[in-house]
This record gives C-alpha cells, structure tokens and sequence, in this order.
C-alpha cells in the first residue's frame, strides 16, 4: 500500500472509531482518587465527632466476580474482602484495615494491599493496618470509652435490591425458626455494643444516602457509557428473536455484548418472558420456547463500574403488533413519555400524576389504571438508596416503568428507562434502544 492509501484508511478507520467507541470500547475506568477522597471528605465535614466505621464484604458469592459492598465501595474504591474503613472526621483523616495474608492465600486470590507500598498515594488513606489492629485503635482513638460511632444501623443495600428488599429477603427466609440467625450486620453492631456499651451509636445511612442519590459527573458518564451498551444488549436481543428460539438465547445474546464492552454482567437476573412469562414481574427462568404471536418482554441492565442500568422493552416474536398488542403498547408507551416530559428537577410525585391525566385526557388515551409516578432511583444498585417522598432534584437517577398485564391473555406491557434529572428536564439514559411500535418493527425487519 502506498502512503496516500494507509493516511486514507487510517482517516475512515478514526472517524469509525470515533462513532462508535462507545459501545466497541468501553472499557473499565473504576473511580479517581480525587473522587473518592472528595466522598470521605463531604461525609466527615456533615458528621463532624466521633468515628465512622465501615465493614467491607466478606468473600465473593458463588461462582460471582469479586463484588464489594456498596457503602464501602462508595467510601474506598477498593475491593479487597474482609477490610474494615474507620474515618476519623475531627482530623479528616481515614483508616483502612486488611488482613494479613498467608503466601498460600497470596498465591490463590492474589495479595491485598496491605503489601503494596504505594497503597496510601493510591488511595489517599492515611494509613493502612493490619486487621488485628483495629480493636487497639478504636480503644487508642475513643476518649477513655467515650465518644460516637457512626455505623450502617439501617439495613445494607446490594446490586440487585434496596436497603429495605434486605429485611423482606431475611424476613422470608427467617419463616423457618432453624434459619433466623442474626444478619451479619446486625452481629457485628451487638459486638461493638458488647464492647463499648457507653458509646453512642448513630446511624450513618442517611447522610450516605443523601450522598449516594445524587450523582457526580465521573458516575454520570459511567452512567451514560452503561447507557448505550445496555441499550446495544437489548437491541441484540431484539434481533435474536423468532418464533422458535428460547428465551435464554435472547439473554445470551444480551450478555454478550456487556460482557464484550467491559461491563461485569447484568446488574440483576435477567428478566426474558414470552406469551404468559410476560405477566410475570420478576420471571427470571428463561427457559421457554418462543411461539409466534408471543410478545417477549425483556427487562435487562448492565453493572459498570458499580452502576447498574434498568430497560424494560416488550416486543411482537413474529415482528410485527397485532392490533390488540398495539392498543395495550400504545397505552403504556403514552404514559410513558408523559412521565419523561414531567420529569424535571422541584417536581413531586403528584405533580407527574396531575400531568400524566391531562395529557391522557387530551389524547383521548385510556391509560387502563396506569398512574404516572416515580418509580425508583438507580445507580449502585438498580433499586438504589435514597429519600423517598422528596421533589426531583438535578442529578438522580431513576427509572419510569409502566406496565399492563393481563394473565388472561397472555399478555403483559412493560416500558422501562432509565433517566438523569439534569437542570431543565431529563436524559433518558437507555434511549439508544427502540420503543415506539415503528422503530420496533423497523428494526425487527432487519432479522436475517
Ligand atoms: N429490573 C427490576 C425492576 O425493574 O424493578
Ligand atoms: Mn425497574
Ligand atoms: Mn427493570
């Protein structure tokens, strides 16, 4: 190739690459230190005295990528299991403590970063100590036995559920008396109160809520990243489809393209219904064979970077709505955007309510009992934490998520995005993926 051919090739190479980077190369980026030093610093200016102690997760989950805690991850970045964060607000300064390793251990998981020398310019901590320090430090750093610990008294939160799904899963399983043992969290609170029972304990979950609800600009663009592959993944799915295939083959389909742009996995069970599996809320089976003239509802988010996306799309198998599919769609779809349009930052719940009625009324629209409402905020986990009841503020992340099911007819209507409250309005995050019924059927034409 002459000089004149490769300059040629290499300008349409960098404009295709410029286009579509988002989705071919997404690649895991974690959080700054600045960003994660600036998190410690705003939550010890609010709490002021005493000391927050943070307890880190204890081993991975079955056949699971390595998954930290959320609150610790928030305050840390850091991954390595069994760790404990102390912040000390009088001083602004912060503690981390790890276990001593064994080499065999170093040689199976890998080392933590209490080896690693330049630990504390990484991460800005101010010292990093072995675990079995942590008892002598508390005692060191507490004014003769007095003084406040800030602690998660409030349930944890993990990726696929909210604070308040830990207590209704624990509460479930406790049915049988032979499994109620006390939640790791609440162990370890009866063991410091066993310990330093003239201690004050106050419950640091709302100020770390009131953090975590509003996100800064490096989770935005995570968000915005995780945006398009999610919406890349349900596409795939969409084009996967035809009567015949199973619905984990749409899931694999999905998973594929996470996976392949750096994303760990979905951020929740994957959610494929066909025909009578799309009345099911939370089905997460997979396993039928799709029939023509099933729809198929899909409800599909990736988890970068410790952010999640939430899409729900529901599709015809055969390509194209039937009339009475189009009529429950268009229903759904109508309350849908009505929602997007009110969202805004200063609006309440009823606001949104009020407005969605009136432009149902106007379009002479029958919503079929579909209310507008908030539905639930979104970001570390895909129910994320956060002050219900409160106006929208500039920001939050949440997801508008109607749905219609009838049983009866095997037919069940789910429209799910996930959406940033920005100054005048709202971003819809997961836009890149196809809702209205001509853009559906367009792009389901294209199957081969
Ligand atoms: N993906 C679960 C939900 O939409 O709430
Ligand atoms: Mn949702
Ligand atoms: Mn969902």
């Amino acid at each position: 190739m002459n000089e004149k051919r490769i300059l040629r090739y290499s300008f349409i190479l960098c404009i295709f690459l410029l286009i579509f980077q988002p989705v071919l190369f997404a690649q895991r980026t974690g959080y700054s230190k600045e960003e994660i030093v600036r998190r410690r610093n705003a939550l010890m200016e609010q709490v002021k005295e005493g000391m927050v102690i943070l307890f880190g997760e204890v081993s991975p989950k079955p056949a699971a990528h390595i998954r930290q805690d959320n609150d610790f991850y928030y305050f840390t970045g850091i991954e390595d299991m069994n760790a404990i964060l102390v912040m000390i607000p009088k001083t602004r300064e912060s503690f981390l403590f790890l276990p001593r390793m064994s080499a065999r251990e170093e040689m199976v998981d890998g080392p933590n970063m209490l080896r690693d020398k330049e630990a504390k310019e990484k991460t800005g901590l101010k010292e990093i100590y072995p675990l079995s320090y942590f008892d002598e430090f508390i005692a060191r750093n507490s004014r003769r036995g007095q003084g406040t610990f800030h602690l998660r008294l409030s349930p944890r939160d993990v990726v696929d559920g909210d604070r308040w799904e830990t207590p209704l899963r624990i509460a479930r399983k406790n049915r049988i008396h032979y499994n109620d043992q006390i939640s790791l969290d609440n162990y370890r609170i009866k063991k410091l109160k066993e310990r330093y029972p003239s201690f004050e304990y106050k419950d640091i979950v709302p100020l770390v809520d009131s953090m975590r609800v509003i996100k800064s600009p490096e989770e935005i663009e995570i968000l915005r990243r995780n945006g398009k592959i999610s919406a890349e993944a349900v596409k795939q799915a969409m084009l996967a489809t035809k009567p015949g295939v199973f619905e984990y083959q749409l899931e694999a389909a999905a998973i594929h393209v996470v996976l392949k742009n750096g994303a760990k996995g979905p951020a929740y069970s994957p959610i494929v219904g066909s025909g009578p599996n799309t009345c099911i809320w939370h089905y997460s089976e997979n396993s039928r064979k799709i029939e023509d003239g099933d729809l198929v509802l899909m409800d599909f988010g990736a988890n970068l970077d410790y952010l999640c996306i939430d899409i729900t799309r529901t599709w015809p198998a055969s390509g194209k709505f039937t009339p009475e599919q189009r009529e429950v769609y268009e229903a759904a779809l109508e309350v849908q955007k009505a929602c997007i349009e009110a969202y805004r930052p200063g609006v309440t719940e009823e606001d949104v309510q009020k407005y969605v009625a009136k432009v149902m009324k106007e379009k002479g629209i029958d919503p079929r009992g579909l209310k507008g409402g908030f539905g639930h905020y979104v970001g570390m986990a895909v129910h994320d934490v956060g002050p219900r009841g409160i106006p929208l503020k500039e920001g939050m992340v949440l997801v508008i998520e109607p749905g219609l099911y009838y049983p009866e007819k095997n037919l069940g209507v789910r429209i799910e995005d996930t959406v940033l409250i920005t100054k005048d309005g709202c971003e819809v995050l997961s836009r890149d993926v196809p809702k209205e019924i001509n853009e559906i059927e367009k792009l389901m034409a294209k199957r081969k």
